[in-house]
């Protein structure tokens, strides 16, 4: 894993098989879970993991440099810990800012188009919370995702299938390692 500093922008291998984590936590170091998965897939080949908190302290990105990276990886994840039924502040502030009109969107700004989006995240509720019948949320996940879809689905990136721990507060040792491996195996495929 690159940490605290950029990871390189070229690599050898063609575009059109490597993955680009965008590692967004508040606070990576106080993480048991986003860290633990980030961990999970940072050795591997094809895949660059890049943390965007340690990155830019000051909350200001390099957006030449963060669309370099875009630009040369086929698919991307977004991989976060859930805040307030959403990404934490960190990723709204990178989308905002290196998604521009020209760049992800708008008649030219087709940088993105054909490539995947994969979202990871984890939630402190249980599965059954984001389930419609739960009386205190009563929104699903895919209802909830609503916006990062129409994100995709604006700059022509496919969405795939989020992979989702709920539950994170509690989760063993045991199921955490399960799930790192089943995310380590999703990123291989
Ligand atoms: C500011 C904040 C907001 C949170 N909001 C939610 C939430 O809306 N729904 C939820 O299920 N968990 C929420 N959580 C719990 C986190 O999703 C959970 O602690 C996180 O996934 C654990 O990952 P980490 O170890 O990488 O921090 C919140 C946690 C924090 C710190």
């Amino acid at each position: 894993m690159t940490r605290p500093g950029l990871p390189s922008a070229t690599s050898a291998r063609p575009a059109s098989s490597r993955t680009l984590v965008v590692v967004a936590h508040p606070d990576l170091a106080s993480s048991r879970i986003t860290a633990r998965l980030a961990e999970a897939v940072s050795d591997l080949a094809h895949v660059t993991v890049h943390e965007i908190g340690p990155a830019y302290p000051d909350g200001r990105f390099d957006i030449a440099r963060e669309q370099l990276l875009l630009r040369d990886h086929d698919r991307i994840v977004w991989q976060f810990p859930w805040h307030w039924y959403s990404v934490p502040a960190v990723l709204k502030a990178w989308i905002d800012q290196v998604l521009t009109h020209g760049f992800a969107y708008g008649a030219s700004g087709t940088e993105l188009r054909g490539k995947t989006l994969q979202l990871v995240t984890s939630t402190g509720g249980p599965a059954e919370s984001y389930a419609s019948v739960d009386p205190t949320s009563r929104f699903t996940m895919t209802q909830l995702l609503a916006p990062l879809d129409a994100t995709a689905r604006l700059t022509g990136m496919r969405l795939a299938e989020p992979l989702v721990l709920h539950g994170a507060r509690t989760v063993s040792d045991e199921n955490l390692a399960v799930h790192a491996k089943r995310y380590r195996e999703l990123l291989d495929s």
